[in-house]
């Protein structure tokens, strides 16, 4: 059995990542603040295990014990393949640095980039045994490589990420079962957080009128198509531990 933690899949890239890992040899554990009964629909019907849990990431203190309760459901000995992909996030605050509120900062530090580690900290401890294979998906984005106008909290939490998963691959080089991990860029995808980038206003975002562009010319990639390319590259031998890529070309 193949084990999936699987953060964000209420909607958007993380829904169609779920339906492509969707297949009766894996067991798909979604966090979120919502359930998408879609999906649980679908798995039950293909034989697939798939369990939502509750959980506000902004909450990053409940981290630990959230861990232990989704470890509570893997069978470490039956465990072919454990899997952790960060993929929620948010995109506000939209600002120039000076305009961005405090707390709005603190709630997307939190959420992009705080609880990201400490999930990766927690699954390296909880399978630090494990003698399987054990891989960390992040999400990144193209903003972690490149600085946006009214962008600098997503840009820099994606960016710090980043490089988070690089250091946890310098530290698991050796290990004789090491969690392997990468960090990949999956494009502009139609979801809502493109309509939330829509509906900024242009003195926030500079860039907002390339992004209504983008859209309306029918160049935004479907979050199916992403997410099966996602999973398709987690599984494969083009999994390179500790690199960071862009996926955009690959549709
Ligand atoms: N869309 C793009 O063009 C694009 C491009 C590059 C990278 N990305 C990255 O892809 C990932 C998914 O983005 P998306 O476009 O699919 O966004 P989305 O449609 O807005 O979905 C975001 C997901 O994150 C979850 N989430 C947000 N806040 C949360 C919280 N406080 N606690 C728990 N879960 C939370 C949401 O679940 P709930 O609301 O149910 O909690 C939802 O499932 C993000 O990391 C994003 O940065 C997106």
């Amino acid at each position: 059995m193949k084990y999936f933690i699987l953060t964000g899949a209420s909607k958007g890239l993380g829904e169609g990542i779920a339906l492509a890992l969707i297949d009766p040899g894996h067991h798909i554990i979604c966090i979120a603040r919502t359930a998408n009964q879609t999906l649980q629909k679908l798995a039950k019907a293909r034989d697939c295990r798939l369990d939502f849990v509750s959980f506000d990431l902004f909450h990053t203190q409940d981290i630990p014990s959230l861990m232990g309760k989704v470890f509570d459901q893997i069978d470490q000995k039956q465990a072919s393949g454990i899997f952790l992909i960060n993929n929620a996030g948010v995109i506000h605050p939209v600002a120039r640095v000076e305009d961005c509120p405090a707390d709005q900062t603190e709630r997307h530090m939190r959420i992009n980039l705080l609880a990201p580690m400490l999930l990766c900290a927690a699954f390296i401890e909880k399978t630090l045994k494990v003698q399987a294979m054990k891989r960390i998906l992040n999400i990144s984005s193209g903003a972690a490589q490149n600085p946006y106008y009214g962008w600098s909290n997503y840009c820099t939490g994606k960016a710090g990420l980043d490089m988070f998963g690089r250091c946890i691959a310098e530290e698991q080089r050796d290990e004789q079962w090491p969690v392997q991990t990468m960090a990949v860029a999956p494009g502009i995808i139609d979801t809502e957080m493109q309509t939330a980038i829509r509906n900024t206003d242009d003195r926030a975002f500079i860039h907002r009128k390339k992004f209504i562009e983008l859209k309306e010319t029918g160049k935004l990639i479907s979050p199916a198509i992403a997410g099966k390319a996602l999973v398709k590259l987690l599984l494969s031998d083009d999994f390179k531990d500790g690199e960071v890529t862009d996926i955009r070309d690959s549709y």
